[in-house]
């Protein structure tokens, strides 16, 4: 049986082997786990002397004048998942390596696989179990994981973890950004036991322009040529695969599921099963496409009533990881009347995408490729690339995922024009079921009534994503909003990526009294008038849901090193302009379409 070419293509590149890593395991949470997550050894290293001393040993004098010059028993405990910013005041600026040390016992299984994933590691992780390299990983954002069964030994273990967060020209994202540099283990460890045979990953959705069949490929390592079975018992579907090549099959299964939607956001059970292994997955059926200026969502046209968010954990601040951050954030969305949340900038946790799953929230999701970068490096656009593979590697079976977004405010030039095209084709070429999107700032005036965005960048999208402030940053007032007409180069829907304006909660005064929530509200009025009259506006996503820790907002008593352009406070308090947007979607989601 020959499927269509979309997904045999994403087959064949989620299958590629890395730096030591292996492939990424589909669906960790469904699986057999023991968590490594909790108080872990760790040593400050600033200049990184622990390589050339091996720390990765983690020995022990033996005699009392062997020369050990650290000790990870005897040195400060992080917890994980966590940054270390926000765990200790002394370390709220800290930039540089890091070691990790714990200690944990294992019992080995006859016909078991185990493999040590990591939910991310900022920025550059090398890894070592009981003194062996496992390998390295660069990106501080997406998964990684080493197959650990022969590493492993049967009783008591130590895993080494040296993260460096030590910002790079070359790096991805490059070392100027508007968000803290949180470093770490900042998601959860895990130890994985899969058996011999076992499925590495699946893909299952809606045939495109077919409603009532369903498409499908289940990819099993160890396992050339075992049947594999899809269940779905509400449909009351049991299928077999059919062999395509080794270790792949492929499905197209007639049913006709109820169709995901943010109003109706309805899951079912999968089930993906093969010799003696067996997963289960919540998935949501539904197609995502653009139209004209038109995006459509089940084949009907969808307005995205968006907000931007940081992966900052309100009240306790620091890198958000945990289900309870995620669903506080994303609650605090959909009191907005939001269907839509734009994961900036970089892939947030995963629990963050797969509540959105639940909750009714479509998924702007981004790869950090962000203001200047080194785009004439192919070693930065290997990185780039790769964080891109591991994205939608993690997040492809997630209905609530409708964008794939390559980059933000990067600036125009031949080599960045040549590094996002190829990001396109790539992220075309790893799926073809979502729409490709960027968020550019170049906008151009030719006067002052009038907008244009002409960047080339949109010739390569299916969405163009586009950050104005007008009102905040330049020389318009937030009234000027009133007369701007916007002209777009190609005739695509228009996502309104950001826009917004700072303002500390309880800060007061006149409409144009900067960093006041009335300046801030009067701002929002003043946006939300002029983007209605965009022909092409198919959605928005202004900046920010809740205010988030910046080393680039320095001013005393008012920043504070928080960008305060959020609708919410960092500690949950609602700002007027909070009030102006939600009264606006709601009023959009009673219109009929
Ligand atoms: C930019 C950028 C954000 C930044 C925001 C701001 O547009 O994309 O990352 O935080 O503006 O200046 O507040």
């Amino acid at each position: 049986m020959k499927l269509s070419g979309r997904l045999i293509v994403i087959a064949i590149f989620l299958s590629v082997p890395l730096l030591g890593e292996t492939p990424l395991i589909a669906n960790v949470s469904a699986r057999k786990t023991i968590s490594l997550d909790g108080v872990w050894n760790s040593i400050i290293d600033p200049y990184e002397t622990g390589l050339s001393s091996h720390f990765y040993e983690n020995a022990k004098p033996k005699t009392k004048s062997d020369l050990i010059e650290y000790d990870f028993d005897r040195s400060p405990k992080l917890k994980v998942p966590g940054d270390w910013n926000s765990q200790r005041e002394s370390l709220l600026f800290y930039e540089g390596p890091m070691w990790y040390q714990r200690y944990f016992s294992y019992q080995k299984h006859e016909h078991t696989r185990t493999f040590l994933y990591l939910g991310a590691a900022n920025y550059l992780a090398r890894v070592w179990l009981n003194g062996k390299k496992l390998g390295e990983h660069v990106g501080g954002f997406t998964p990684f994981n080493f197959e650990v069964t022969d590493q492993l030994a049967d009783g008591e273990n130590s895993v080494v973890v040296e993260v460096d967060n030590t910002r790079r020209a070359d790096g991805v994202p490059s070392n100027h950004t508007d968000w803290w540099n949180y470093g770490g283990l900042t998601r959860s460890v895990e130890l994985v036991e899969v058996q011999e045979a076992f499925v590495q990953d699946f893909s299952i959705q809606v045939a495109k322009g077919k409603p009532d069949e369903i498409e499908a490929w289940v990819h099993l390592n160890g396992a050339p040529t075992m049947p594999s079975t899809i269940e779905i018992p509400e449909l009351h579907v049991k299928s077999v695969g059919e062999q395509d090549k080794p270790g792949w099959q492929f499905f197209r299964i007639k049913t006709k599921p109820e169709l995901w939607s943010p109003d109706n956001p309805k899951l079912y059970r999968v089930i993906i099963s093969t010799g003696s292994d067996r997963i289960t997955e919540e998935i949501g059926f539904r197609t995502i496409e653009a139209r004209g200026t038109q995006i459509l969502l089940n084949g009907k046209p969808i307005f995205l009533r968006g907000i931007c968010l940081h992966e900052d954990a309100p009240f306790r601040g620091g890198r958000a990881f945990s289900e309870e951050d995620d669903r506080t954030l994303l609650a605090w969305a959909k009191d907005l009347g939001a269907n839509f949340v734009r994961l900036a900038h970089y892939p947030h946790n995963e629990a963050m995408v797969r509540l959105a799953d639940q909750m009714g929230l479509l998924v702007w999701d981004e790869v950090p490729v962000y203001w200047e970068m080194n785009f004439e490096n192919p070693a930065t656009l290997e990185n780039a690339k790769a964080q891109l593979r591991d994205v939608i590697a993690r997040d492809h079976n997630r209905a609530a995922v409708a964008l794939w977004s390559l980059s933000n405010e990067t600036p125009i030039s031949p080599a960045r024009n040549a590094f996002l095209k190829s990001m396109a084709d790539y992220a075309r070429e790893l799926d073809k079921s979502r729409l490709i999107t960027s968020a550019s700032d170049k906008a151009e005036h030719p006067d002052d009534q009038h907008a244009a965005l002409n960047d080339p960048l949109g010739e390569y999208l299916d969405v163009i994503g586009l950050n104005e402030y007008i009102g905040w940053y330049g020389k318009y007032r937030p009234e000027d909003a009133d007369q701007m007409q916007w002209a777009f180069k190609y005739s695509k829907p228009v996502i309104i990526s950001e826009f917004g304006g700072d303002a500390p909660f309880g800060m007061h005064g006149d409409n144009d009294a900067r960093f006041t929530e009335e300046y801030q509200a009067n701002l929002y009025r003043h946006q939300i008038g002029m983007l209605q009259k965009i022909p092409a506006l198919a959605g928005m996503t202004p900046w920010i849901l809740m205010d988030f820790r910046s080393p680039r907002r320095t001013l005393v008593g008012i920043q504070d090193y928080y960008n305060r352009k959020g609708l919410i406070s960092d500690r949950g308090q609602r700002k007027q302009a909070f009030y102006v947007l939600q009264k606006f979607y709601l009023e959009k989601a009673q219109e009929k379409h």
